[in-house]
């Protein structure tokens, strides 16, 4: 990491509602634990920046008659230059994501570094891209795994961040890694995006215990200004029941030379944005004028699709806590392309528009219900396969042993 530019270290000052929020949390969770006060607790705090959750961790336990010690990681000296150290703090600069501790924490609290990792990016930072596909594509998905793991078995780990992770398709891997270190999570997402200056995104307090069980542990997502609360696996994957569930194919500016309006060879093409709020599917769309069909001869087998079937847009309207999915039924005997802000929904029995207006209601109320605690408003293929599982098809008839 030395030598690397500092925009690359994802700086971000927790506002002092957070860290405070955060802190309180920790302590709670540290807390209710069988607690011997004469043991001194061994605090971290990895990517401390100036410290400031660390030492609001700490003040805290002391208030409340705690011994404590504190380890503060940073690898810009720059953040506390000028910090000045107290009792029973230990500063180092150092890279938190390689750094050998010679024993484990009974607390680990952080703020990880935010910033989605790309091949080059992960390169300049001398990070794998395996480790950054495990980690959700993302700084903080390293960050998190490694609070974990620098925390001992029954320890409390609470870390600041994005709680897209919990439901994202790219978080899959990270989450199975998770669930081998965390017993338990608790998340909590704040529906106000930009609580940090500058950034807009979503931001949640993850608050665990390091530990293992059969099976993997649970993660349990709260979002604060709702009575809102999802529990779900840590590692959750998805099938799809008896429905094909897949992105549209067409990324329109790639396909820009194929697009146009209507005309001999061409099919409509359908963008998320013409699927609308009162479950239409509507194609005057005045902002796709010019490109609201492509040349069929452009296409590949399989890309065309016919009605009826299910389209839902892929990005969610609304806020966290209250999220509102647009979805259509494309109409009978209609044949289309979808460009990739599309969901699309097909059986591979027929149905008929009433059976898929029925699978459109409980689909929508579910996914409405399962990612009203997304940090994020876009759907993943995923999600929305192993939502569609539970969706009774009435064609489908789940195989026996035998015929499978
Ligand atoms: C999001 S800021 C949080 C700072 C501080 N903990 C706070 O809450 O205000 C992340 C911090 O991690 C530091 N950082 C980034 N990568 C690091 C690494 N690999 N090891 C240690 N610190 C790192 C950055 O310099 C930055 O100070």
């Amino acid at each position: 990491m030395r030598g690397v530019k500092r925009e690359l270290l994802g700086f971000h000052a927790t506002p002092d509602r957070v860290v405070r929020a955060l802190a309180g949390r920790l302590v709670r969770a540290w807390e209710s634990g069988k607690g011997d006060k004469s043991k001194l607790v061994q605090i971290a705090d990895l990517f401390a920046g100036d410290g400031r959750l660390g030492r609001e961790v700490s003040r805290r336990l002391r208030d409340r008659g705690w011994r404590v010690s504190v380890t503060f990681v940073e690898v810009d000296p720059g953040r506390f230059r000028g910090v000045a150290a107290q009792g029973g703090e230990r500063w180092i600069v150092a890279d938190a994501l390689k750094w050998k501790s010679s024993s484990l924490f009974d607390l680990v609290v952080a703020n990880p570094p935010y910033l989605r990792l790309t091949v080059k990016r992960a390169r300049r930072l001398g990070i794998s891209w395996l480790d950054a596909l495990a980690a959700g594509r993302n700084l903080y998905g390293l960050g998190a795994l490694r609070c974990f793991e620098l925390c001992r078995h029954g320890g409390v780990v609470g870390a600041v961040g994005p709680f897209g992770w919990t439901r994202g398709h790219d978080s899959q891997v990270f989450r199975r890694r998770l669930s081998g270190l965390a017993s338990q999570l608790s998340v909590t997402g704040y529906s106000n995006r930009s609580l940090f200056a500058g950034v807009h995104q979503d931001i949640g307090l993850a608050v665990g215990t390091r530990g293992f069980v059969e099976g993997g542990g649970t993660i349990r997502v709260n979002i604060l200004s709702g009575p809102n609360s999802n529990v779900v696996p840590i590692s959750a994957g998805g099938k799809s029941g008896g429905f094909t569930v897949r992105c549209g194919s067409v990324v329109w500016n790639r396909f820009r030379g194929e697009l146009g309006v209507a005309g001999k060879g061409m099919l409509p093409l359908v963008f998320g944005g013409n699927i609308r709020p009162d479950g239409r599917v509507r194609f005057a769309e005045i902002r796709y004028v010019g490109r609201q069909y492509v040349r069929q001869s452009a296409l590949r087998e399989g890309e065309v699709l016919r009605g009826p079937c299910l389209l839902i847009r892929r990005v969610m309207r609304g806020r966290p806590g209250a999220w509102h999915v647009d979805c259509g039924i494309l109409g009978a005997g209609r044949a289309v392309a979808a460009e990739n802000h599309v969901i699309l929904v097909t059986s591979a029995a027929a149905l008929s528009v009433r059976q898929w207006n029925e699978i459109a209601a409980s689909l929508k109320d579910r996914i409405e219900r399962c990612f009203r605690t997304s940090g994020q408003p876009t759907l993943s293929t995923r999600g929305i396969a192993a939502l569609a599982a539970l969706v009774r098809n009435p064609a489908w008839k789940r195989p026996t042993r035998r015929a499978a």
